[in-house]
């Protein structure tokens, strides 16, 4: 990683204009029309967007106990090549991250690796088994300084114990991120959208409703109990309507959406390709717009990746027996400057504030989500909305190839990315 001085020569600031930027001592020292600094590495960023680096909500990274998946180094590589300067670690590693060591050890595994800030998720129950609250209060007060937890990959489901958990991150600012999904409407051996489509297939699916019956409650337990609950990876219209209904009453919640469900569907999976297998399901094309529009108009505060690696052993199955899961971190970018930014949905200003402000702020990373502006943090990433590239699976930083995007052209290049002022992506080459 190169630690030096950089003069960023005319990138345009959040698509509003062209300016220079001087990265000096780990933050922005000035921005504005600049002259040549002598020590200063140049990059010439004529055509390329400036935008706070990214924040990701939900990242599996697999370490500790699936090293051959994803460890924490390589996955830093794929955020750092994806524009990600801060990414929260999902819990539901071996062992899952449900004590104050556990969540102490992913902060200094992430901070070895040096690439991105590495931010551990506390599991919400002991073991992800949905019984008994994990360590909650004693992750919060470690040095890992938790703030959201999580069951993802499963629901929390026992509306006592949402209650409760609920009730104790209140005390110090924490967030539940739930993977919501009923278990009696969704359990068994589902694997994909329940509709017309799964039926023909021959596959168990499970409907959208059993989504929104968890997103409705736990909405209603953030009402009673005036805490914070976040909607992980929203896959549904019926959500968005509940979310958006949650806050036009002033309820404390917040959600997001992952690249695949802004893009795929669940025609995909007519080929039973596994790599399309991922849990929630992809969702028809009505979702996928309503999903969209959610996302521009900001009821959907987030786009977060979910990237969720899987060794082949694992994923390359008949469909039914297949992990559920795929890559996120190196394409969400290019995802949504092709369904949001091409399309004129949102403008890079819109896409700071939902891959990096809000994201930022849900967290509670104080240091990120900033504005790009003298005396911030210097946490950017640049990128070339008019390159277009198609997506090869074997080219990525993951230890994993579960790739959805493979094959695909898809719009933007990640240019660079900058973690406190150090390049950790120069000219799309990751600096280790
Ligand atoms: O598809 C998924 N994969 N969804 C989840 O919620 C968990 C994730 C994983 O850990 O593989």
């Amino acid at each position: 990683m190169s630690d030096r001085t950089y003069l960023i020569k005319g990138a345009d600031l959040l698509g509003t204009g062209r300016t220079d930027l001087l990265l000096e001592d780990g933050r922005i020292a000035a921005v504005g029309k600049l002259g040549d600094a002598a020590q200063a590495a140049m990059i010439e960023a004529d055509g390329l967007v400036a935008l706070p680096g990214l924040v990701d909500l939900h990242t599996h990274l697999r370490e500790p106990g699936r090293e051959d998946a994803e460890t924490i180094s390589s996955g830093s590589a794929a955020a750092a090549a994806g524009g990600f300067t801060a990414v929260l670690a999902m819990a539901n590693t071996q062992p899952v991250t449900d004590t104050a060591e556990a969540a102490e050890r992913i902060l200094d595994l992430g901070r070895a690796a040096a690439l991105v800030d590495v931010q551990p998720i506390g599991a919400v129950t002991k073991s992800l088994a949905g019984e008994e609250l994990a360590e909650l209060g004693l992750m919060a007060r470690s040095r890992a300084n938790v703030r959201v937890f999580s069951d993802d990959g499963r629901c929390v489901h026992d509306a006592r114990i949402m209650r409760r958990a609920l009730e104790y991150v209140k005390a110090f600012g924490g967030v539940i991120s739930q993977h919501a999904q009923e278990p009696q409407l969704a359990g068994g051996s589902a694997c994909c959208h329940e509709g017309e489509l799964s039926g023909r297939l021959g596959l168990p699916g499970w409907p959208g409703v059993a989504e929104e019956v968890i997103v409705a409650r736990d909405v209603m337990l953030a009402r009673h109990t005036g805490s914070r609950v976040h909607v992980a990876h929203v896959s549904t219209a019926g959500s968005v309507e509940v979310v958006r209904w949650a806050k036009s009453q002033g309820i404390a919640v917040t959600a997001e959406v992952t690249p695949h469900h802004l893009l795929l569907t669940t025609d995909l999976l007519s080929g039973y390709d596994p790599v399309f297998k991922v849990n929630p399901p992809l969702r028809p094309q009505e979702d996928v717009d309503a999903l969209r529009a959610a996302l521009a108009d900001g009821t959907i505060d987030a786009v977060a990746t979910d990237h969720a690696p899987h060794a082949r052993h694992d994923k390359e199955h008949a469909f039914a027996e297949a992990a559920f899961g795929m890559l996120g971190l190196e394409q969400c970018l290019q995802v949504v400057t092709t369904t949001m930014v091409q399309t004129g949905r949102m403008t890079w200003a819109d896409v700071a504030a939902a891959l990096s402000t809000r994201p930022a702020r849900i967290a509670g990373l104080a240091g990120h989500g900033r504005p790009l502006a003298v005396d911030e943090p210097a946490n950017l990433v640049l990128i070339d909305p008019s390159a277009t590239g198609t997506i090869d699976a074997d080219a990525s930083q993951s230890l994993s190839r579960n790739n959805p995007w493979h094959g695909r052209t898809l719009q933007g290049r990640v240019h660079s990315t900058f973690l406190r002022g150090r390049a950790t992506l120069l000219d799309g080459e990751v600096q280790k």
